[in-house]
């Protein structure tokens, strides 16, 4: 089949890579020019492990090619998708649909024969409606059906993800739809992948409701985590002592500084508010915002309180900025508020991360940028970790003592182990476990 995606970002590069290895031929348009032209060069825009390797081999076999261009890639499409950006529109946090709409008013101007127009992109419950009315007005004449076909990838894992998913969900009652999208995923109907048809509205709230779960676990974790510490229990034992519980599940029960990234924030917002627009206010995720918001200046404060009640003058080391590993993306990482958080304390803060000095430069104000881990923390008054990089989890840890001036500790991510720590001399805090101090 031939497929058109709108937008190659991590979920259009991604997905349409994934569906040229399928054997289909993707065309990814995108409007930024400067993507376009590296993609073409073989330069992958974003870190995603094993991109690049994916992409290369589609179009050396001809079947994946980039373009500004939509007009050809369109005409020729069994499916055009949408995989645009929908961040939080600032005025009242709903989802911005201008780049949706936008995309859906130039998919209109090309369909000649019967396409599908699938939404990639995380949109509002009746936003295919929406793009359903504006190509139906500009086109009467067109033959058209317009899927949901939320995304579920995660950054750092996407490709696996897109190739064995837990499921893949389909809003469509169109049979015709249905037909052309189980031949686009062909390969995983054939693995017996769970294939959910709903309908589109079903679907489209599918994604926030997943969402919206995911981040309460990770919420309901850090609480947790916030109990243990004061009543002197570990949260990683009462994680794991729920989690086995298969109603509850062991995943995302990892206490840390909070959700962030480009999704689980955005997301959960505008839930929020669609809920509202229908009458429906949604406190639990009212609550799950509010809770998550406030964590991650407390974990700068935490940090302080670990630093002695101050840190004016100290210079702190950040191992890890980007919102999870394996990932360029610094959208709403709680490393941002954290790092403000203790600059707003009087303290210079030096950061190192594998993938994220890039897009941090734009975010973070005067800080300074060290070139690998162990010159980060060089004569540091302390030690924060924030990214759960695999890098930070194998520091040597007789270095990192013997480079910091003081050997203070805060791991917000519980990659060390408490005890180890104290026996090398380290004054070591983390989330939901005790505190400890150089043994002796
Ligand atoms: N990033 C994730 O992990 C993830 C996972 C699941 C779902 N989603 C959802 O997928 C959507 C895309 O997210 P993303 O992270 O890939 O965004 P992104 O910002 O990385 O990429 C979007 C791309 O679309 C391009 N674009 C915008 N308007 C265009 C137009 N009219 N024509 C051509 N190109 C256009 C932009 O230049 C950009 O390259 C969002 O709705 C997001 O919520 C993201």
């Amino acid at each position: 089949m031939h497929v058109a995606m709108i937008g190659a970002g991590y979920v259009g590069l991604v997905t349409g890579a994934c569906f040229a290895e399928f054997g289909h031929v993707v065309t990814c348009i995108d409007n930024d020019p400067a993507k376009v032209a590296a993609l073409k060069r073989g330069e992958m825009p974003i870190f995603e492990p094993g991109l690049a390797e994916l992409v290369a081999g589609n179009v050396a076999a001809k079947r994946l090619s980039f373009t500004t261009e939509l007009a050809a890639a369109a005409k020729a499409a069994d499916a055009v998708f949408i995989a645009v950006g929908t961040p939080s529109r600032k005025a009242d946090g709903l989802a911005d649909l201008a780049y949706v709409y936008q995309a859906a008013r130039e998919i209109a101007a090309h369909l000649d024969t019967y396409k599908l127009i699938v939404t990639k992109s995380t949109v509002p419950v009746g936003t295919g409606d929406e793009i359903a009315r504006i190509v139906s007005d500009l086109r009467p004449d067109a033959r058209f059906a317009v899927v949901s076909n939320p995304e579920f990838l995660r950054e750092g894992a996407a490709i696996a993800d897109f190739m064995q998913p837990d499921r893949v969900v389909i809003g469509t009652e169109d049979a015709r739809a249905q037909d052309v999208m189980r031949e686009l995923y062909r390969p995983l109907v054939a693995n017996n992948t769970p294939i959910v048809f709903t309908e589109r509205r079903g679907a489209e709230l599918i994604k926030y409701a997943a969402n919206a779960f995911l981040a309460t676990k990770i919420t309901f974790i850090n609480e947790i985590a916030d109990l243990c510490e004061q009543a002197g229990a570990n949260v990683q034992e009462v994680a794991r002592g729920i989690g086995l519980d298969n109603r509850i599940g062991p995943k995302f029960l990892n206490a840390g500084p909070g959700y962030g990234g480009s999704c689980f924030p955005k997301d959960l917002l505008a839930l929020l508010r669609t809920g509202l627009d229908f009458g429906v206010p949604i406190r639990s995720i009212e609550t799950i915002i509010s809770i998550n918001e406030q964590r991650k200046r407390a974990m700068a404060r935490k940090v302080i309180a670990h630093c002695g009640g101050s840190v004016r003058g100290s210079t702190i080391a950040v191992l890890g900025l980007t919102f999870k590993p394996d990932t360029d993306d610094m959208r709403e990482a709680p490393s941002v508020a954290i790092i403000t958080a203790l600059q707003d304390s009087g303290a210079r803060i030096r950061v190192f991360d594998p993938e994220g000095m890039k897009h941090a430069r734009s975010i973070l104000g005067d800080v300074d940028y060290a070139r690998d881990a162990y010159s980060c923390m060089e004569g540091a008054d302390a030690l924060v970790i924030i990214t759960e990089w695999d890098a930070f989890r194998k520091l040597d840890l007789a270095k990192v003592k013997s480079l910091l001036r003081k050997p203070v500790v805060a791991d917000l991510r519980n990659i060390y182990h408490p005890e180890e720590m104290a026996r090398l001399g380290f004054s070591y805090v983390s989330v939901g476990r005790p505190k400890v101090d150089a043994a002796g």
